[in-house]
């Protein structure tokens, strides 16, 4: 350090080297809300009575969720796949009317609401139908497959009075809505810029699920399967290993981004599709015949703030995270069960770069006035670091069932649920505008007048 400069004691009692002082960050347990289900015995009358729709991977989760929430029963099950049919009743631990055709689950009329867990080109069509028929809809993410299939769900809903809960399920999840509220307190600041990503490096990461021996066109009705999408000859991996096929899923926003993105429009209390996206990735690695790309990366342009989200399929040393970058502060996921708060050192610092061109006597001069006007705060109150927090959702916390109890707690009340389908057409419009942008190549931008994507 210069004879004249400021000493390193000095520097830390103005406080710009309080990073050095700090202790490590506390960890705060968060308390989970009061459950919404009610833990009294439920009387008949307001028993819940569900079909599932698509019970694969994630539909045999749903239901299994459902079945976890007092006062709620399963009585049948749609899935194109004999075998899934014969799963979902081993999750239901019972014998259900089966069928491969799920509009004659819509004939029952004791059936309240159902669960909608297809491959994606599948949703709106069945959600739609489901509103026609008075059922109320827990639809998996991507609400969509294409733009204006979220408005027609929009409409469906308010035409029929439905409740539609669509199945990200971080839109309940109390560790999201912890970071709200340290969002809505100020303590972050401006935020201007946000980086998510999840990244994976294996078979199963990549979609490339096994394909069952008793799977065959005796078993599966392929037809139906292909409902509106390009009609091709039957195809294994096009049905099991259907998320990287543009015809029947929307790839890696679709899979990966939406769950992001709930969370950084949750956070952030956004509300909108984005203005514009600009993608970039490829298809580097995982050539199997599939069209999506297994690395994609999209700059996302919000009101004030940009985003940038990627997922790539060829690396995982760097997992999965969110990051939030404000003026006064960071807040950073670990994973999907803790976050962790990182105030910025703000406070005011005498300006050294530039000074020390300046001549020694001008240099004193200006720190001794700038010592002068900014008395210094006691060392022991000056750390940064003392305010970091890490918040923790408890061992037993299930944000899945958070999310299914919210919905339920819906169709009995009426009340909104947290994610309706208004919320979900703006995350899977975003989801659209990145594979639109990566497919032709262009900046894609969001005409609310218009509802499209356009360059
Ligand atoms: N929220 C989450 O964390 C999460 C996790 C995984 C999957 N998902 C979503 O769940 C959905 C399903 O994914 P998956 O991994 O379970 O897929 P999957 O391939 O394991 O299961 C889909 C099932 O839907 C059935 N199906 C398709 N069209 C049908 C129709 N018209 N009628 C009846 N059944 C039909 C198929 O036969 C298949 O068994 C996707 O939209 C996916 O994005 C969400």
């Amino acid at each position: 350090m210069a004879e004249n400069s400021i000493s390193r004691r000095d520097f830390m009692r103005m406080g710009a080297g309080a990073t050095l002082i700090g202790s490590s960050a506390q960890v705060v347990l968060l308390e989970p809300a009061k459950a919404l289900a009610s833990p009294q015995p439920i009387p008949p009358s307001d028993r819940l009575r569900f079909a599932s729709i698509g019970t694969g991977v994630r539909g045999c989760e749903d239901l299994s969720t459902a079945l976890r929430a007092p006062g709620v029963e399963m009585v049948a099950v749609s899935d194109l796949w004999d075998s899934r049919l014969t799963a979902a009743q081993e999750h239901a631990g019972k014998k259900l009317d089966t069928t491969k055709d799920y509009r004659r689950i819509f004939d029952r009329k004791d059936i309240d609401f159902v669960i909608v867990a297809t491959m994606d080109h599948w949703h709106a069509k069945i959600v739609e139908d489901a509103c026609a028929a008075g059922k109320d809809v827990y639809c998996e993410k991507p609400m969509t497959h294409k733009v204006p299939e979220g408005f027609g769900i929009i409409g469906a809903a308010q035409k029929y009075g439905r409740m539609i809960q669509v199945g990200s399920q971080r839109r309940s999840s109390m560790l999201f809505a912890k970071a709200k509220e340290i969002y809505e307190s100020g303590a972050l600041g401006q935020v201007t810029a946000v980086e998510a990503w999840i990244d994976r490096n294996d078979s199963s990461g990549a979609w490339v699920y096994p394909i069952p021996p008793d799977a065959n066109e005796n078993t599966i009705d392929w037809q139906q399967f292909l409902g509106d999408a390009p009609k091709v000859p039957f195809n294994l991996k096009r049905f099991f290993r259907w998320r990287g096929y543009s015809d029947y899923g929307a790839g890696l926003p679709g899979d990966l981004f939406v769950h992001l993105l709930t969370g950084i429009y949750t956070i952030l209390g956004l509300e909108g599709p984005p203005q514009k996206a600009v993608s970039a990735g490829g298809l580097y690695r995982w050539k199997d015949g599939r069209d999506e790309p297994d690395l994609l990366w999209t700059l996302y342009t919000f009101p004030g703030m940009t985003v940038s989200i990627r997922c790539n399929l060829n690396n995982q040393s760097q997992g999965e995270t969110t990051r939030i970058f404000g003026t006064k502060g960071t807040l950073e996921f670990q994973d999907e069960e803790s976050a962790t708060f990182t105030p910025e050192d703000t406070r005011p610092q005498p300006e050294q770069y530039s000074v020390e061109s300046w001549p020694k006597k001008l240099r004193e001069e200006y720190w001794a006035k700038w010592k002068q006007d900014h008395p210094a705060p006691p060392l022991d109150s000056v750390s940064v670091l003392e305010q970091v927090r890490t918040y923790r959702v408890p061992n037993d916390y299930d944000e899945d069932l958070a999310h299914m109890e919210n919905f339920l707690d819906a169709v009995r009340t009426r009340k909104p649920c947290d994610e309706g389908p208004v919320f979900g057409n703006w995350t899977a419009i975003a989801c659209h505008m990145a594979n639109y942008s990566y497919f032709n190549k262009v900046e894609a931008v969001w005409d609310e007048q218009a509802k499209e994507i356009r360059t």
